[in-house]
């Protein structure tokens, strides 16, 4: 098997399963969520001749990617989001606003949890928090918000700002922006709307103003919209910065990760847990790296699809792509020379978690820059398994019962097929193995995630 980015995986020498499953599975179950991206996380998905590229404008395009997902039990789809264009010529990065969409899509689906980003570096809270009370109120109870305080002076342009705030003023903004979003949701009491025809609309001394005057924003409330179905949408989070990991320690419900193999896992899943506990919070905070996968019946044939993808990559529009990641010109960096010396990651300026995965396979492989491009051109250093379906659900195992992730964050390389042949073929061996649900027991995406209901 090429299981990229998960050498330290032992072969041949791993406990019976069953021996494994009670020690670390218990009563925990595995959560699986696909992250939607144009045609694909591999930067050449949208070139192969098979690909949705005229669909990515096209909600029944994304409607059907969720409902791919649904079939599959999955706890939940994500969209990220930017707020810059990027490079054109490279291929679709964003399209259709996340938040519509979701709105398309919990009309397409029963189950499935919706969540998106939403940067608190440019919305305001009381936008961010009436689109997603509305979008839980559509869905019936499956919002989820990634909060990001975002990355690129290309998007601060967009909203007021010559540059990117600082990291210290972004995370300081982001703090009270979840404050207020918090406190928004929370100004409709659970039982303020009485709908009695013969009485009141909704109890006046249930609905609240918030008076909020804080260091960056003035709220008083309450918001239009009444209670959200889940209370409060489910909190993401995915920063890798200090900054970030406090904030993902303090507030998140639920974390993305970078992870590009085990070790590196284990310890980002050490570190906040250990900072959840020492926030003084009982939550489980399940934590979900990123898998990219290539599914096939035999370890060539997943091999082949890799290379396939990879040989329509052009060197060019790989290294603009590693250029967005160090913020350097590496465009006459020699392709089948070493990686020239880069910055360590305390000198280095921009969004640190990338980088740090940068540095790490640099480090850890000493790869050519063409080596380094390969291993970049899908997913960017998360983790990349290429194998058949049965090594695909090992690396799964492996990984949830060796305390480095309570889930992953799918990330196909190419979409659909990526997604179908996970849903097909993986999904049936996770259920076998009693690690994944066979069907959905709750309706709601806090219920999927085992999230307690915030009462008010
Ligand atoms: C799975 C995943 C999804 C992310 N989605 C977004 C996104 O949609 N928009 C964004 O600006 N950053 C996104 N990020 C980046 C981080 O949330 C964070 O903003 C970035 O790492 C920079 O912050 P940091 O330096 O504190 O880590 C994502 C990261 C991960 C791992």
């Amino acid at each position: 098997m090429v299981a990229r980015g998960d050498r330290s995986e032992p072969r041949g020498r791993r406990r019976p399963r069953q021996e494994l499953r009670k020690q670390n599975v218990g009563t925990r179950t595995l959560h699986l969520n696909l992250f939607i991206l144009g045609c694909g996380h591999h930067r050449a998905a949208w070139r192969h001749a098979n690909s949705p590229v005229e669909r990515v404008g096209d909600i029944r395009y994304y409607e059907e990617l969720a409902q791919i997902a649904e079939a599959g039990k999955l706890d939940a789809i994500f969209f990220a989001d930017g707020n810059s264009v990027g490079n054109v010529e490279d291929g679709p990065t964003w399209f259709l606003e996340p938040l519509t969409c979701l709105a398309a899509i919990s009309r397409a689906t029963e189950r499935i949890g919706l969540i998106s980003t939403v940067s608190s570096t440019f919305y305001t809270p009381f936008h961010a928090a009436r689109m997603m009370a509305s979008l839980d109120h559509i869905s019936r109870g499956r919002m989820g918000w990634n909060v990001v305080t975002s990355m690129f002076d290309a998007e601060a342009r967009n909203h007021n700002y010559e540059a990117m705030p600082t990291h210290a003023q972004r995370y300081a903004r982001a703090e009270e922006f979840i404050d207020v979003v918090l406190r928004l949701w929370d100004s409709w009491g659970d039982g303020a709307l009485r709908q009695d025809r013969q009485g009141l609309y909704a109890d006046s001394g249930q609905v609240c103003a918030i008076d909020h005057r804080g260091d960056h924003f003035l709220v008083a409330g309450p918001l239009t919209v009444p209670r959200p179905p889940q209370g409060h949408p489910v909190l993401f989070q995915a920063g890798a910065s200090e900054y970030g990991r406090d904030l993902a320690a303090r507030r998140a419900e639920a974390i993305y990760a970078v992870a590009y193999d085990l070790p590196a896992a284990q310890a980002y899943y050490r570190d906040i847990k250990r900072r959840v506990k020492a926030a003084g919070r009982q939550d489980p905070v399940p934590i979900m790296p990123g898998l990219v996968t290539y599914v096939a019946s035999t370890q060539a044939e997943a091999e082949a699809r890799q290379q396939e993808l990879d040989g329509l990559l052009p060197p060019e529009a790989s290294l603009r792509q590693l250029q967005t990641y160090i913020l350097q010109d590496c465009s006459d960096w020699e392709l089948d020379q070493a990686v020239p010396p880069l910055p360590p990651l305390e000198e280095f300026k921009g969004p640190k978690g990338r980088y740090a995965t940068v540095l790490r396979i640099i480090e850890t492989e000493k790869p050519t820059v063409r080596q380094l491009l390969g291993r970049l051109a899908a997913g960017g250093g998360h983790c990349t398994v290429v194998g058949t379906p049965d090594r695909i659900a090992d690396h799964i195992e492996h990984w949830f019962t060796h305390e480095a992730a309570d889930g992953f964050n799918l990330m196909p390389p190419c979409l659909p097929e990526g997604i179908e042949d996970f849903v097909d073929h993986v999904i049936p061996i996770l259920q076998a193995r009693g690690l994944f649900r066979r069907d959905y027991e709750h309706t709601t995406l806090r219920g999927h995630l085992g999230l307690k209901r915030p009462n008010n």
